[in-house]
């Protein structure tokens, strides 16, 4: 028997705010065949929202048939969900946590992914689009 085996999901979808509930809908079906409990699913449906609304937001280049890609990897113990465009990127340096003590609109959505996921990874780079690669661990936080 192979352990660990990897099971991959690859979604592209248009970069149009609808289709953000497509990917919530998406991640629930994945993770509870997991078997995620319902709190934690619940967790990555508010972050992958986030990322997609980034990505569409920030990352699009507005053109007709933009598109961006969401990859979900589970291999048995994690689930690795990849949010990712060609958009036009961003200095990473630029993204600061919110003062919390000074809160104000917006500016929130990554310190919210980072709050609600187990690791996070963002690579950017002007001009070149975004990836964040998000993981949850199925069992006890780590
Ligand atoms: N996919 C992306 N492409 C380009 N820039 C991005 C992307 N995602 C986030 N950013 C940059 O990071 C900043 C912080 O994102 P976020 O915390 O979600 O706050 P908000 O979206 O409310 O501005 C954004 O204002 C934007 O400059
Ligand atoms: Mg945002």
């Amino acid at each position: 028997m192979i352990e660990n085996q990897l099971d991959e999901v690859k979604l592209s979808v248009p970069s149009k705010p609808e289709y953000v509930g497509v990917v919530r809908l998406t991640l629930s079906a994945i993770a509870s065949r997991i078997g995620f409990d319902v709190e934690k699913i619940e967790d990555m449906k508010v972050a992958v929202a986030e990322a997609c609304t980034n990505a569409i937001m920030h990352g699009c280049r507005c053109a007709k048939d933009s598109k961006f890609n969401i990859d979900f990897v589970s291999n048995g113990e994690k689930l690795t969900i990849s949010v990712y465009d060609d958009g036009k990127g961003c200095e990473l340096e630029s993204i600061q946590d919110p003062n919390l003590n000074e809160p104000k609109e917006g500016g929130l959505g990554i310190f919210i992914i980072k709050s609600l996921m187990d690791q996070v990874d963002i690579e950017s780079e002007e001009g070149k689009g975004m990836m964040i690669k998000m993981i949850k661990y199925l069992g006890d936080d780590i």
